[in-house]
């Protein structure tokens, strides 16, 4: 679990810097905003943001009516949420092994936050996220898009990364027992990578 420890210390490292860039883009990308909308009308229970960083999505969720609740793997990215939303429930933990019972979330959104995992270990992840999410629940999946049919570390700038193609993503999620509801991809905005980003709206 090498990896977890450099994530985890990658993003300590720049945690006050991220929180600071980190922005509202849902207020501003109505694709992401209709996704989002879409999770949280349909989720019967409590919601976990998994990769919540420095939590402005876990507010956002919250916003829209949720019962929601952010897990990180690095302390100061929690520490942080937990300074800039005292209202929120944060936990430092890692998505490939929750503290929670079986089919116990209505619903799980990890925001970008897969990407970092090694390819070889996503199919665990999604394991973990059908073991913890109720039958019905709902698994909102933000990443960047491969548009050459490879999965491909890319530069992130805080700590290795990995872009998807679209439906080998999709593939790995419906081998651990999801059922698509729906997929976006989006171009991606003037100030930002050139990758189109993809969104996975799937049902447990
Ligand atoms: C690109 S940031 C996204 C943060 C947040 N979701 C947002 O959109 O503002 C990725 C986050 O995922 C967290 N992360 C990466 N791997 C994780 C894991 N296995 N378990 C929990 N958090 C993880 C990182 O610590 C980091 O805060």
């Amino acid at each position: 679990m090498t990896h977890l420890r450099s994530t985890a210390d990658a993003y300590d490292a720049v945690a006050t810097l991220y929180a600071g860039m980190a922005r509202d883009d849902l207020t501003s990308l109505p694709l992401d905003r209709a996704a989002f909308a879409e999770a949280a009308r349909s989720a019967p229970g409590p919601v976990a943001e998994l990769g919540c960083g420095p939590g402005p999505v876990t507010a956002h969720l919250r916003d829209l009516g949720l019962d929601v609740f952010g897990v990180d793997l690095s302390q100061s990215m929690i520490d942080l949420a937990r300074a800039a939303y005292p209202d929120l429930r944060f936990a430092v933990g890692s998505m490939d092994a929750l503290d929670l019972a079986d089919g116990t979330l209505g619903g799980i959104v990890s925001w970008y936050s897969v990407i970092h995992a090694p390819p070889e270990d996503v199919p665990a992840y999604f394991a973990e996220f059908r073991r913890v999410l109720a039958a019905g629940g709902h698994l909102l999946v933000a990443f960047f898009e491969s548009a050459d049919g490879r999965v491909a570390a890319f530069d992130h700038k805080v700590t290795t990364a990995y872009r998807w193609p679209i439906d080998e993503l999709a593939g790995l999620a419906g081998d651990a027992g999801f059922t698509e509801v729906g997929r976006v991809l989006r171009e991606p905005l003037a100030d930002e990578r050139p990758l189109r980003r993809g969104h996975l709206l799937m049902r447990a």
